[in-house]
C-alpha cells in the first residue's frame, strides 16, 4: 500500500516537472523550433531534457552527420555507426507524435536535425 501511494507520488512529481509541452525558445531558427517540438514529443523521455542521455544515450552528435545516417537511426534502427539498434529505440515508421498514421518527412528529420545541432 505504502509503496504503491510513493510510487504515484513518484509519477506524479516526474510529471509535473516535465514540461507538458516544449515552450518556445525564440532564439532558435523556425527550423529548430520545429525540431524542438517534435523532440519533447516523442524523444525526450529517453534521451533526456537536454538530449545528455538517461535512459537512452546522448544523441547531440546526431544532428551533425548526414541526413540518411540519422534517417537510418530513427526509422530502421541502425546506430549512427551501422550497428542495429536495441529495440528499445522505437523505428519511427508511423511518424512523430502528433502526427503517426505517416512516415516522417525529409523536413521533419531536418528539422529535428536542425534542433539537436542547437543543444550544447
Ligand atoms: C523508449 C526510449 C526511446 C525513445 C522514445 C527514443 N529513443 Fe532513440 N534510442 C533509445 C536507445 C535505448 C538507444 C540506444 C540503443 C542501442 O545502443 O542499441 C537509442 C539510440 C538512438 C540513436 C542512435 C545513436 C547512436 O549513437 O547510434 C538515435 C539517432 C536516436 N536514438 C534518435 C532518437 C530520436 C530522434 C527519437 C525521437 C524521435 C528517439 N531516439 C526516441 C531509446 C529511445
Amino acid at each position: 500500500m505504502l509503496r504503491r501511494a510513493l510510487l504515484v507520488l513518484l509519477w506524479s512529481g516526474l510529471a509535473a516537472a516535465l514540461p507538458a509541452k516544449s515552450p518556445a525558445q525564440p532564439s532558435l531558427s523556425p527550423a529548430a523550433q520545429a525540431g524542438r517540438a517534435i523532440y519533447f514529443a516523442n524523444c525526450v523521455g529517453c534521451h533526456g531534457l537536454n538530449v545528455q542521455g538517461g535512459l537512452a544515450p546522448n544523441i547531440r552528435r546526431a544532428g551533425q552527420g548526414s541526413l540518411a545516417s540519422f534517417k537510418r537511426a530513427v526509422l530502421q534502427g541502425k546506430g549512427l555507426d551501422g550497428r542495429p539498434l536495441a529495440l528499445t529505440m522505437p523505428r519511427y515508421t508511423r511518424g512523430f507524435r502528433p502526427h503517426l498514421g505517416r512516415q516522417p518527412t525529409d523536413t521533419e528529420l531536418r528539422n529535428l536535425q536542425s534542433f539537436l545541432k542547437t543543444v550544447k
